[in-house]
């Protein structure tokens, strides 16, 4: 009467209010793929406990492959009424074959149809998001390697607080991003494991075989609780929030470039092909590049919080309210996705403006903890250090002068234990010479850094 797949024990057709409604084929037709996919797999392991003959797999199969390059030529017209990808992808296959199309849904809802769906196009996004991170550290680690000179002031509450090599601050990142990556090869693994045959919520009376479903589709493991994996969208909660941790490394690098190419840092200059003008403003040159990088990042949090607060009054198990996770999966995905792929000619294009960086390097007394730990090298107390140095930069301030500035005299009038060693410490460049923990921004552990780097991605 309905014509609907489940329309058995309806007497009326659904109102086409409804239809509108409760569709999703809008927003989930990009999961064809990952359904044909799914159900491939799933004909195979019927025909192999003997649910359905090898024939009867064999035309399921390639006829699925026949309506898959269909899609693929745009072929498919969406039909309201059929509610979602995975009803139009059945319908099309009972069109052609009848009963043995009918027989493709057996020990199976689209409960886990979708589940596994989503976990197979999770696992795929989590690999694309991770090739393009390594592509944004290698454009990193390269910069590196070509910046290893350059003397940067780096900063703490966006005051100078020490010198680095710039190669430290391009480093900096690749961690970030590296972490990154360890998170979703961890989400990853909770991706992977099989919803199949999970069945509407309780499992199945019929002989299936989950094992080889999960086998034939890559999945690690199965899933060992039908209820628990009905209701489970946990890994996509967990995808999306690495990605907007991705997106938050992303936006917090934009910030810091946008800053630096200010006329008031002008530390960088970014490509003319990575910015865009103003229609009234002749002279602009803006970087909505990063602008956006930044903005769009706001996107992908609220997508954490939208998946988040739609799974947190769900009693178990299904419960259609979860038809809604795609929308934020997908955004979330798409616009990191976006974000990643314009990154790295972004960081390879930019060129730091050295000249202008040089002019001010000696500013902001980057010098003043290497001096305090030169008072340390020769016994004096740090804390004492710390007041020595403190004095002495009060009376730069007073003076208009650098430390480096000072005279022996009134370097040995604040401590005797100064020698004329100390202006091999004093003056940005000796500062950052003298750096040389594992991890600092100095010459020799940048450089051990950057080969560690190199080797590993390079
Ligand atoms: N269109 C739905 C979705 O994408 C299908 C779920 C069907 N399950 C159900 N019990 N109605 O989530």
């Amino acid at each position: 009467m309905t014509g609907k797949a489940w329309g058995g024990r309806f007497q009326e057709a659904t109102d086409a209010r409804v239809e509108r409604f409760t569709e999703s084929i809008s927003f989930d037709a990009r999961l064809a793929d990952v359904d044909i996919t799914g159900s491939q797999a799933h004909a195979r392991m019927l025909a192999k406990v003997g649910l359905i003959s090898d024939d009867e797999r064999d035309q399921i199969i390639s006829e699925l492959d026949n309506i898959r390059g269909e899609i693929e030529r745009g072929e498919m017209k969406h039909e309201t009424s059929l509610e979602d990808i995975h009803m139009h992808i059945e319908s099309r296959l009972t069109e052609r074959l009848g009963d043995t199309g009918r027989k493709l849904h057996t020990g199976r809802s689209r409960n886990d149809q979708v589940s596994t769906d989503l976990k197979l196009y999770t696992r795929a996004a989590i690999d694309r998001i991770d090739e393009l991170l390594l592509d944004v550290q290698k454009a990193f680690v390269e910069r590196a390697d070509r910046d290893r000179e350059i003397v940067m002031p780096a900063y703490t509450h966006l005051q100078r607080a020490m010198p680095v090599l710039a190669a430290h601050y391009w480093l900096a990142y690749t961690e970030k991003f590296e972490r990154d990556r360890q998170r979703l090869a961890d989400c990853r693994r909770r991706v992977n494991v099989s919803p199949l045959g999970a069945a509407a919520l309780a499992g199945t009376s019929l002989p299936i075989d989950r094992q080889e479903t999960a086998q034939l589709l890559g999945f690690e493991d199965v899933a060992r609780n039908s209820l628990d994996v009905s209701s489970d969208r946990d890994y996509m909660v967990e995808f999306v929030l690495d990605l907007s941790l991705i997106a938050a490394h992303l936006s917090s690098w934009a910030e810091e470039w946008i800053i630096w190419f200010s006329c008031e840092f002008g530390f960088i200059q970014l490509p003319d092909a990575f910015t865009t003008g103003s229609s009234i403003m002749p002279q602009k040159k803006n970087p909505d590049v990063l602008e956006l990088i930044r903005g769009k990042t706001a996107r992908v949090m609220a997508d954490v919080s939208q998946l988040l607060v739609l799974i947190k009054g769900l009693p178990m198990a299904y419960n259609r309210d979860l038809q809604e996770d795609k929308l934020a999966l997908f955004d979330a995905f798409d616009t990191v996705e976006a974000c990643l792929e314009v990154a790295p000619a972004l960081i390879a294009g930019a060129e730091l403006q050295v000249d202008r960086i040089n002019e001010k390097i000696d500013d902001g007394f980057l010098d003043a903890t290497a001096l305090m730990e030169y008072l340390i090298k020769r016994g004096v107390p740090m804390r004492t250090g710390h007041g020595t140095v403190g004095k002495l930069v009060a009376e730069c301030e007073g003076r208009n002068c650098q430390l480096k500035d000072l005279s022996l005299e009134d370097l040995q009038s604040a401590c005797d234990l100064i020698d004329e060693s100390v202006y091999d410490v004093l003056g940005t460049r000796n500062a950052v010479a003298a750096l040389q923990s594992f991890g600092s921004g100095g010459k020799a552990p940048v450089e051990e850094q950057v080969a560690y780097w190199q080797e590993r991605i390079g």
